[in-house]
């Protein structure tokens, strides 16, 4: 076997080093994966991972459909099926879809793997090497894999407490332009962001959408947590404005429970043919025993109910986390998501929350480093911290540990810059005010 191009990523100790396809390049271990291992330990209170809370639903919700499923249609259920989706459960999705005013015909939904593998197909038809996907800085991780291993380039449009600023993606979009480059889609996640935890205004998305439109930019619209707000629900989709020039992504898996694997692309009819095929490909259908457990579900069980149960579970769990940043860590600030599972927190200056981890994963506490979350390694001084999967009582812990760490980290840069009270976290209540710019 030859040689046939330079190094990908891996190490020489793999005989097939030298043949991977250059895209898989982009295919890479986070670098604080080996961390996580660690930090899945019991022990160990996680704010890092993005797991719903499965526990909060019924099993028996789960099994009652189960078993009317294989008794009713067995053989449908264990057969391979269309590689658009079980035409019933298309038609249930635009209910789902309705509540967050989007009208639809179920011809333009296709279900997939998870909205996870929505993001792949819609990548796969239309990323050449080169192009260049707009997205929120920071944005959702996995996406950014994705289109990296497309060979795409992720430009970073910054975002303030209301989502994305529409101006700034104005001047993102002239001086790419100007450059020659050719940008495919604008990938934005709305509703209580993965993992900024902010809300696009309904002013920002009637102006990004023209934007979009004047300069023939497609919009990803990836929805996941939109219906789990907690006060006020989040604005209506994007595509309930705009029909031809957004695809929209949900899943069951925030909603319901991600095991089962069951999410959709709604896209103008050209874009769902191709997306139909493209799903053909690669996994020929999309589970049919998970669709229609699924439809089974919606169909007999109190959904909507079940999504108000994991808003309260979430609700709490938010709260216990911002209680806890007020009190231990008032030198900080924090987006105050309305939804969701996540919050973003801005560090004092001159920390690392990358070269932190370590410690902090030693402290017994685990979140995700900003860098992760931007395609340019910016976010050192911002963190993600999840409040989904551990219990109010939990996230308490997981604070308090985050505290003394951060204590010890300042006292350390005091200590070697020597210039005085650098510590903000000794002098209660003093950075803790306005919203974060998190640009
Ligand atoms: C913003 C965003 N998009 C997509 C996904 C993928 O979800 P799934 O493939 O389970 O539908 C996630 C999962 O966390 C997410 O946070």
């Amino acid at each position: 076997m030859t040689a046939k191009r330079s190094p990908q990523t891996g190490n020489n100790l793999d005989p097939w080093y030298h043949h991977y396809a250059e895209r898989a390049a982009g295919l890479r271990a986070s670098e604080v994966r080996a961390l996580f291992a660690v930090a899945s330990r019991p022990e160990v209170v996680s704010l890092a991972g993005g797991m719903p809370f499965v526990a909060a639903l019924p099993p028996d919700l789960v099994i009652n459909a189960m078993d009317r499923v294989m008794r009713q249609q067995g053989p449908v259920a264990l057969q391979y099926g269309s590689g658009q989706g079980v035409p019933v459960l298309r038609e249930q999705i635009l209910e789902v879809m309705g509540l967050e005013g989007i009208r639809a015909h179920a011809d333009d939904v296709v279900v997939t793997t998870g909205s996870q593998h929505a993001l792949e197909l819609v990548s796969k038809l239309f990323l050449d090497p080169g192009d260049v996907v707009l997205s929120e800085g920071p944005s959702y991780v996995t996406a950014m894999v994705i289109f990296k291993s497309y060979q795409a380039e992720v430009e970073h449009v910054p975002m303030d407490e209301h989502g994305l600023i529409p101006e700034a993606l104005r001047q993102h979009i002239q001086r790419l332009k100007a450059a020659g480059k050719t940008i495919k889609f604008l990938y934005t996640i709305p509703n209580f962001h993965n993992p900024a935890g902010v809300t696009l205004s309904w002013a920002r998305r009637l102006e990004i959408l023209e934007i979009a439109r004047a300069d023939d930019i497609l919009v990803l619209e990836d929805n996941p947590y939109g219906l789990l707000y907690f006060d006020q629900p989040a604005p209506d989709a994007m595509r309930s404005l705009e029909e031809d020039g957004v695809v929209y992504l949900g899943t069951f898996s925030k909603t319901l429970a991600p095991g089962f694997r069951v999410g959709w692309a709604l896209a103008p009819h050209a874009i769902r043919e191709k997306l139909v095929l493209a799903n053909e490909a690669a996994v020929l259908s999309p589970s049919s025993f998970s669709q229609l457990v699924i439809s089974e579900y919606l169909a007999t069980s109190d959904w909507k109910g079940q999504i108000n149960t994991f808003r309260g579970v979430y609700r709490e769990r938010k709260n216990a986390l911002l209680d806890a940043l007020e009190e231990y860590l008032p030198g900080l600030t924090w987006t105050n998501p309305n939804g969701g599972f996540y919050v973003w927190v801005t560090l004092p200056e001159g920390l690392d929350s990358k070269a932190m981890l370590p410690r902090a994963v030693k402290e017994l506490v685990a979140y995700t480093p900003g860098t992760a979350f931007f395609a340019d390694g910016d976010g050192r001084r911002n963190m993600r911290l999840s409040f989904c999967y551990p219990t109010p009582d939990h996230i308490r812990v997981g604070i308090r540990r985050l505290a003394s760490v951060l204590r010890d980290e300042l006292d350390l840069l005091e200590t070697f810059a020597g210039t005085g009270s650098l510590n903000p976290l000794r002098a209660e209540g003093r950075f803790n005010s306005p919203p974060p710019d998190i640009s």
